[in-house]
């Protein structure tokens, strides 16, 4: 047997939108996302993820100003396809963007975009993101439909959801852990084959984290929450550097035994 291909470097994406949460609770500047950002970047994360939502409800037009003029980490901004997101990614030009489906009323990004059903309306969205020259992911379901879809729509990256395997993990159903990470992934495997490059994100915790780190085909996580309200208790440089070790872990299992699978 010839030598396996190594498996490329898994990415950590720091999701700060909840330090920005925390700091809107009071009106004021305090804590800083933008230190955030800085100190998460110093402790090892490969990029910051800030979702800038329709009703502003964390991050702000001058936190993506300033993650793009002050920190020095590729800022990947996460977006709903409107009208409004599109001018300001376009001007802004992050080097990564992210659509992302959103509705007001969610307390967050609950099940991935219907890539199927909404073509039109993404299409428009993707050439402009595209054409400005920020590399785009598309935020999903670990559904062959929606993979399909995305890979139809020539977008170089998706992000796969998640937020149901997770839930399932932590709250020990075990039946439907099985099958939501059995859709992950075989989804991640599928979407590679299509020359997607793969990343995953939401709800991950030290456990899942390390766990998802083993399928090869994903090279990108992001994470919030979890890594947020962690510093609470153990600083951020401290809870960035322990997911990145989970990370590392998943991955060296990934190295042991599955790296030729990787064509
Ligand atoms: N990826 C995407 C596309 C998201 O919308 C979110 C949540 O904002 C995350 C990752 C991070 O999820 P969490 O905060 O649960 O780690």
């Amino acid at each position: 047997m010839g030598k396996a291909t190594p498996i490329p470097k898994i990415r950590l994406g720091i999701n700060i939108d909840h330090v920005a949460t925390l700091r809107n609770a009071r009106g004021d500047a305090l804590p800083d996302p933008i230190r955030a950002a800085q100190l998460a970047a110093e402790a090892g994360a490969d990029n910051i993820t800030a979702h800038l939502r329709e009703d502003r409800r964390h991050i702000r037009d001058h936190d993506i100003a300033r993650l793009l003029s002050e920190v020095d980490c590729p800022l990947n901004m996460e977006m709903a396809a409107t009208k409004e997101m599109t001018e300001i990614a376009t001007k802004a030009i992050p080097p990564a963007t992210c659509l992302v489906p959103e509705r007001r009323e969610e307390v967050t990004t609950e099940g991935g975009l219907d890539v199927v059903g909404q073509r039109d309306v993404l299409a428009p969205v993707v050439a402009a993101l595209s054409g400005a020259g920020t590399k785009i992911s598309l935020f999903i379901d670990a559904d062959p439909s929606q993979i399909e879809a995305a890979a139809g729509l020539s977008v170089p990256a998706i992000e796969i959801h998640t937020g149901a395997w997770c839930h399932a993990a932590d709250e020990g159903r075990q039946d439907k852990a099985e099958t939501e990470w059995n859709a992950i992934v075989e989804g991640a495997a599928y979407a590679h084959s299509l020359g997607l490059e793969v990343h995953a994100g939401h709800g991950l915790n030290y456990v899942t984290a390390e766990k998802i780190s083993s399928i090869p085909e994903i090279v990108e996580l992001n994470i919030g929450h979890f890594v947020v309200g962690e510093a609470v208790f153990v600083g951020l440089g401290e809870s960035v550097r322990r997911i990145r070790a989970a990370m590392d872990r998943g991955r060296a299992l990934a190295d042991a035994g599955r790296g030729d699978r990787i064509a």
